[in-house]
């Protein structure tokens, strides 16, 4: 679904690459999150996977990005657009309409999609990110969870395959980061959308991605299922990506030589880690 091959970006008025021959490939169906201390290269990333970079943000680019076999250079940003839904951090600068149906209808509308089909479009968006009753909601009274899934509403309006979000959940308190996080799980499970988000908040990213990418200074760090990427905590500490409580109990275990096994990716797997450890003690 994505592949990516050697990329490296070098904005116009920088002198140090933001993206380093980056090398990376995503299937369909993946739900992938990416990680990694400021300035890393996350959202230039991103940029590249929607087209933005080269078309929009020039610099020197090298190597090939391809999204659902669509080369980004060779293919313009509305071409993209049908194939990868893109999500910002600020939903306000995203957000053009003052109704959210019309704002749902606008990426329609520029793609010509007949009026029939808009309406069809827009109540299955709706539906599909859970906030039906928002239809007829002005965009100016939202909440920003609210503001955040008009957004993603309006991205897969386009019934994209690919979903790129840029810290989707960095305005928001913990419910309502863990009702985007249920969305993106939704429409990755039942809709089979491939989703590459960018987060912060490691513990949605433990819970809840299959794999992670951890950035840094412009590179892949680490590529791999999110608890083995989890498993090395000296480098992820080294870099500044604090980890989960969860994650940081089984290291310390491991580090005490109490336990060898996998590392939890949630509550309940640390419960049984403890539970396992205890019960050797006590033999
Ligand atoms: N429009 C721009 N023009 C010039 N340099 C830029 C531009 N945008 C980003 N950069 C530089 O590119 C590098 C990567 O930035 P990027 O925003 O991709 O990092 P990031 O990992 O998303 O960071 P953050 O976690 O702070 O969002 C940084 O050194 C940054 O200063
Ligand atoms: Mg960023």
């Amino acid at each position: 679904m994505i592949q990516i091959k050697g990329l490296s970006f070098l904005y116009n008025d920088s002198k140090e690459p933001a993206l380093n021959n980056i090398n990376l490939q995503i299937g369909e169906g993946e739900f992938v999150g990416i990680v990694g201390p400021t300035g890393a290269g996350k959202s230039t990333l991103a940029l590249c996977l929607n087209g933005v970079i080269p078309h929009f943000l020039h610099g020197e680019f090298y190597g090939e990005v391809k999204v659902d076999g669509k080369d980004t250079v060779e293919n313009d940003c509305a071409r993209i657009a049908y194939s990868v839904g893109s999500v910002f951090q600020d939903p306000e600068a995203q957000i053009v309409s003052t109704r959210v149906e019309d704002e749902i209808a606008f990426g329609l509308e520029n793609l010509n999609i007949p009026r029939i089909e808009i309406a069809a479009r827009i109540k299955e968006s709706l539906e599909m990110t859970g906030i039906s009753d928002l239809r007829d909601y002005s965009t100016t009274q939202l909440s920003g969870g609210q503001k955040q899934r008009v957004a993603i509403a309006s991205a897969i309006a386009l019934r994209p395959k690919i979903l790129v979000l840029d810290e989707p959940t960095s305005e928001l308190d913990p419910k309502g980061s863990l009702d985007i996080f249920n969305t993106l799980q939704k429409l990755n499970k039942e809709y089979s959308i491939t989703i590459v988000v960018i987060e912060q908040k490691i513990q949605l990213l433990t819970e809840y991605c299959s794999r992670l990418v951890v950035m840094e200074k412009g590179s892949v760090l680490l590529d791999g299922p999110t608890r083995n990427v989890l498993a090395n905590q000296e480098i992820l500490q080294k870099i500044g990506v604090n980890s989960s409580p969860v994650t940081r109990l089984a290291y310390m275990l491991k580090k005490e030589g109490l336990y060898q096994g996998e590392f939890p990716i949630n509550v309940e797997e640390a419960y049984l880690v403890v539970s396992k450890v205890l019960s050797e003690k006590r033999r």
